[in-house]
């Protein structure tokens, strides 16, 4: 084992030396370079024998910082990290970057914030969002320009959801959250013309409901978890009904506080795509927000049934920490497979 891994490391070693030279990338630091032997090996000694190493590494410049927020891009977390992964936010690598990430929301306004310097040969485009349809305006300024998309939505070209589910190495014994309360809602806008609301006004008639938020209960981000987790049902009502549009409110704030989610927004079946059909209450299996309400009354009173709805959590570990850095190395690595020539003509008509 030992000596036939040996080439592959002096290999790799020269790599990062002819990157380090060439390049003059001080990104690359000694932790980097021992975190790849580890993990990378393999792919490692295939780039050795194929092409030139340098051509394999990819530089990826953030546009913009997504809704201006900053944060560290100098190492991926595992298992995203990539040997050959360079983030940067600095515009004077515009010219050598690999791709450009274009954050919706922070170019919609006008296409002044759009790059208005040509592009250079080869340079993908990657438009990523993660606002629903809905509140992402402006969708035709991105026309003929774009050529790769990253969204929540699972047919894109880097899928970056607000959650997944990992598989637990061994199956745990997952220990509910204790429970004294019945149902929590955070909502931050009120409408009272959305499904939503009518569906609350209509259910609070049958089942006490405790509302957090802007014009109700205050609670800080921080304290969610602490507090939802109190509660056995939690309504993950998505602001807007769109395919794969699947947010925090399932994820953060009714999995990770151990709350069994009952969940407004696209079809059952779209759901079942990303978590177990036995996971969650979707508002639709039911005729009437009545029946509803009884069917949450009835587990209330059953702790067994109530409890088969984290049977699924034996084999699965929801991921619900959102991350920005995540997202971005998911790009990083999706443009090391990324085909060499894409374009997406009209975003309009698939992103709806
Ligand atoms: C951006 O990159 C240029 C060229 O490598 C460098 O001179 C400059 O100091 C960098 N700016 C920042 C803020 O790191
Ligand atoms: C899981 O934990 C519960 C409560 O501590 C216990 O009753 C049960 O036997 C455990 N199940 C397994 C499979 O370890
Ligand atoms: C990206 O899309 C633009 C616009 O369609 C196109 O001109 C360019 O060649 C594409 N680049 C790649 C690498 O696919």
């Amino acid at each position: 084992m030992k000596s036939a891994q040996q080439p592959a490391l002096r290999c790799h070693y020269f790599a990062i030396f002819l990157i380090q030279t060439l390049v003059a990338l001080v990104l690359f630091g000694y932790n980097h370079i021992s975190n790849n032997r580890i993990i990378n090996k393999a792919s490692i000694a295939t780039n050795c024998t194929n092409s030139p190493p340098l051509s394999k590494n990819v530089v990826v410049l953030l546009w913009t910082w997504p809704f201006g927020t900053q944060f560290s891009l100098d190492k991926c977390p595992k298992p995203f990290d990539s040997p050959r992964c360079i983030l940067t936010a600095n515009r004077s690598l515009y010219n050598t970057a690999n791709a450009v990430v274009l954050h919706h929301r922070d170019v919609c306004g006008s296409k002044d914030q759009m790059p208005q310097v040509p592009r250079p040969e080869g340079q993908y485009w990657v438009w990523f969002n993660l606002e629903s349809p809905s509140h992402s305006p402006n969708l035709h300024f991105m026309d003929k320009l774009i050529n790769l998309t990253m969204s929540f939505r699972i047919d894109s070209d880097i899928f970056t959801p607000y959650g997944w589910l990992e598989q637990n190495e061994v199956a745990i014994n997952y220990t509910i959250p204790e429970k004294s309360k019945l149902v929590a809602w955070i909502v931050s806008n009120w409408n009272p013309h959305t499904r939503r609301v009518q569906l609350y006004e209509d259910l609070k008639n049958y089942i006490p409901i405790d509302i957090y938020g802007r014009q109700h209960i205050s609670l800080a981000t921080e304290q969610t978890v602490s507090v939802v987790s109190k509660y056995k049902f939690y309504f993950s009502f998505e602001n807007s009904i769109h395919t794969d549009y699947i947010t925090e409110k399932l994820w953060h704030n009714a999995f990770a506080s151990g709350c069994v989610p009952v969940v407004l927004g696209p079809p059952r079946e779209n759901y079942e795509r990303l978590i177990p059909s036995d996971s969650f209450i979707h508002v639709d299996d039911f005729p009437s927000a009545k029946e509803l309400a009884s069917y949450l009354l009835e587990l209330d009173k059953n702790d067994q049934k109530y409890q088969e709805y984290f049977k699924w959590r034996s084999k699965l570990s929801p991921v619900t920490e959102f991350s920005w850095i995540v997202h971005y190395c998911k790009a990083c690595v999706g443009l090391h497979n990324a085909p060499s020539y894409r374009t997406a003509s009209s975003l309009g008509k698939w992103f709806t």
